[in-house]
């Protein structure tokens, strides 16, 4: 049976701690300069329907380093952007490479690729979730804290692919999340509830402040993500008392990670003083979407 790597919710806790193992061995292993080419020979698709720097990057070094192959295939450069069916292209495809990553707008394009490729599928970001990046988030703190389990992570900003996943992330890792958004731009609602319904310790109030409390983790994410460009202004306007800047900061009190998936919207969701400061881990933070990237790859396509 394949797997696919759609949702942080569909793995064990067992699952995902093994990748993390997996990271930080395959890490060390890169530090020392000792090459690891367990996908020699096989090739990942990667389709992209809206842009990427990390997430195309970090997948196609990741391949290479494994000893595979990844292909860059735009939707607008293939006959999906002229209407081929998501489903026959997940049966042309599975003909011809091992894996394939998709990122989309509406989450069910993935779960639809998932169904008819024999091959595992992988989610590098829809409009619900974005579970690459909370694994490799989770991956950061563990690597900067010494642990992951009990660690208080306060997100302020929009509930949005990222928050949803650090819900499923925080639900399956035992963490402790404090969301805090503006009314209306609440994570997802059935996510949330199913994460509270199986004993998940998260909550969402419309106070970052209150959020920050005995925090050790400081997330935001962008206040438009890719798709609501026409919402901007308005976002821009409704966001704004979620900004993390150094009054934030300081309120938390004590010393905590600033983490931002990036891209950052500097000046809107964070401030320079902020990203740029001495609590941020941002780049350690990017870097390691590669290492945590490669274990899952191993882990799939092995
Ligand atoms: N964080 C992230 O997924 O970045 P990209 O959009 O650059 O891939
Ligand atoms: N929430 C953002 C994440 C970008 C990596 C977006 O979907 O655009």
């Amino acid at each position: 049976m394949k797997r696919d790597f759609i949702s942080l919710y569909d793995y064990t806790p067992e699952e995902l701690r093994w990748l993390l193992e997996r990271a930080k061995w395959l890490k060390e292993r890169s530090r020392r300069g000792e090459s690891w080419r367990p996908l020699e020979g096989k090739t990942l698709a990667m389709i992209f329907e809206k842009p990427s720097t990390r997430t195309r990057v970090s997948f196609e070094v990741g391949m290479f380093q494994l000893g595979g192959h990844a292909l860059y295939l735009s939707s607008q450069e293939t006959q999906l952007g002229r209407g081929e069916t998501i489903a026959d292209t997940a049966r042309v495809l599975s003909r011809y490479v091992d894996a394939i990553m998709i990122r989309t707008f509406e989450h069910t394009k993935v779960e639809e690729l998932a169904r008819f490729s024999s091959v595992p599928v992988i989610n590098g970001l829809s409009d619900l979730l974005h579970p690459c990046q909370v694994l490799s988030d989770i991956f950061t703190i563990w690597e900067k804290l010494g642990r992951y389990e009990g660690v208080r992570v306060a997100y302020v900003g929009d509930g949005n692919n990222v928050a949803n996943s650090w819900i499923n992330g925080a639900l399956r890792m035992g963490m402790e999340l404090r969301i805090a958004c503006p009314r209306g731009y609440e994570p997802n609602g059935e996510i949330l509830e199913r994460a509270l319904r199986e004993g998940a310790r998260v909550t969402v109030s419309s106070d970052p402040r209150e959020a920050l409390r005995g925090a050790e983790v400081l997330y935001t994410d962008v206040w438009a993500s890719m798709g609501q460009e026409s919402e901007r202004e308005e976002r821009l306007r409704v966001f704004r008392p979620y900004q993390v800047n150094q009054e934030l900061l300081e309120f938390a009190g004590q010393e905590i990670l600033v983490m931002h998936c990036l891209p950052a919207h500097r000046g809107e969701e964070i401030t320079d003083e902020v990203i740029d400061g001495p609590y941020s881990v941002v780049f350690d933070q990017a870097e390691n979407r590669l290492h945590v990237q490669k274990a899952i790859l191993e882990f799939l396509m092995r």
